[in-house]
């Protein structure tokens, strides 16, 4: 079986859930349950014995040593993260405490686990860290897109604990030959992303008829890539990636915001019918804001064969049609905490 961290957020949801569709080997899901995390994701698993769910913190280290003993996973895959730049700009403290000491301490438990096995088990063992190509800082317009060898410029405290992370997996590979992986992706969309994040945001707005913030100028460009591409793209490093290298995933998608804003309100408008371009509204600007960033994905389509299938097009008429589907959803992550979020950092950005 496989250890994966954060299996009730955004892209850890999608991961178990095509993992499970595809295979019958069974995950252990350890998930802290903050604000991001939810067990509604995953509720098309429940009675189902293949996936087991641990409520509990990577800090934890002797939950972790305790879970590893009882079911001898052969990989982790560790995707649990603080992952929003706003919240990080706000109150960084949770991101270096869960992204960087939690990394850690998951790491350093992962070594004892392996140095513990033997023979194939030992040799088969694999820790993929699930990583952002934010770690690389902001891009010129025309500068050439990210490769694994680009210097790590890390602007956010976001990026700056998930860059320390990456430096951490990258040690304990050196140092002690830990078995892992880093795969450094562009930004994801696609369904169950918490509604903070620019796609989602949008998408529910709209629907709502609330204003739809567009930071600055909106010219900062993304790197777009569906949810279950990256989903692939991490299962294909498990199987056949090379300990201690790192693959960048991405979905050959740049594109400004502003634009991904209007292909939102064209999809809602022939969806949903309304006015939803009226509702677009330029605000104050993320302080210390990365102007671009994009990704060179060769390295993973040359050595491991994996390319993306999802076109923006189709990717984001999925997105949208699942928004549209899942309103319940969307109410049900509206809580308290929530609410509270949106209206204070919100109201800093009207300036
Ligand atoms: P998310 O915020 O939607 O989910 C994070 C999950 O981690 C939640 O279920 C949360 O409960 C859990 N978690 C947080 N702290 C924890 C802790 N201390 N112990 C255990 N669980 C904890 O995030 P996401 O967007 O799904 O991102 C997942 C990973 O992928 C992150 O590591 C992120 O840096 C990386 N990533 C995200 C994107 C993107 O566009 N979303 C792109 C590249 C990389
Ligand atoms: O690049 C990968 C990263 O992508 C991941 O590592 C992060 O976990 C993920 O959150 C994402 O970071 P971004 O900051 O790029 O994503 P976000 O959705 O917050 O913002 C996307 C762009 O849209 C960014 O340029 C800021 C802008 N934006 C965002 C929000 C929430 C707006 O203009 N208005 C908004 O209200």
């Amino acid at each position: 079986m496989i250890l994966v961290t954060g299996g009730a957020g955004f892209i850890g949801a999608n991961f178990v859930l095509d993992w499970l569709a595809q295979s019958d080997e069974p995950v252990i899901n350890l998930d802290k349950l903050t604000y991001a995390g939810n067990l509604q994701n995953l509720a098309s698993l429940e009675g189902d014995s293949r996936h087991i769910f641990i409520h509990g913190d990577i800090n934890d280290q002797q939950k972790i040593a305790t879970l590893l003993k009882q079911y001898h996973p052969r990989a982790i895959i560790h995707l649990a993260a603080e992952s929003h730049v706003d919240r990080s700009i706000h109150e960084p403290e949770a991101f270096i405490q869960t992204n960087i000491v939690g990394t850690f301490r998951l790491l350093d438990i992962a070594y004892y686990y392996w140095k513990e096995q033997e023979g194939e088990a030992q040799q088969a063992f694999r820790f993929v860290h699930v990583s952002t190509d934010e770690v690389y800082g902001s891009l010129c317009k025309d500068a050439p897109a990210f490769t694994e060898t680009h210097p790590y410029q890390p602007n956010s405290p976001y990026s700056a604990s998930k860059a320390s992370s990456d430096q951490l997996v990258r040690a304990y590979h050196h140092t002690y030959g830990l078995p892992t992986l880093i795969t450094n992706c562009s930004n994801n969309y696609g369904a169950f992303q918490f509604p903070e994040k620019l796609i989602p945001l949008m998408i529910v707005n709209a629907l709502s008829g609330k204003p739809l913030p567009v930071y600055g100028d909106g010219q900062q460009i993304r790197d777009w890539l569906y949810v279950k591409d990256h989903c692939s793209a991490i299962r294909r490093v498990l199987q056949a990636g090379i300990p201690g290298e790192t693959y960048n995933i991405g979905g050959w998608n740049e594109k400004p915001n502003i634009e991904i804003v209007h292909i939102i309100c064209d999809l809602l408008n022939e969806l949903h019918p309304a006015d939803y371009h009226k509702l677009i509204k330029y605000v104050t600007d993320r302080p210390g804001h990365d102007r671009r960033y994009a990704i060179d994905a060769r390295k993973i389509e040359r050595d491991l064969g994996w390319r993306p299938v999802e076109t923006f097009e189709t990717g984001i008429r999925k997105t949208v049609k699942w928004y549209l589907d899942h309103q319940d959803w969307v109410a049900n992550v509206h809580s308290g905490e929530y609410r509270k979020w949106i209206e204070s950092h919100y109201q800093e950005h009207a300036g």
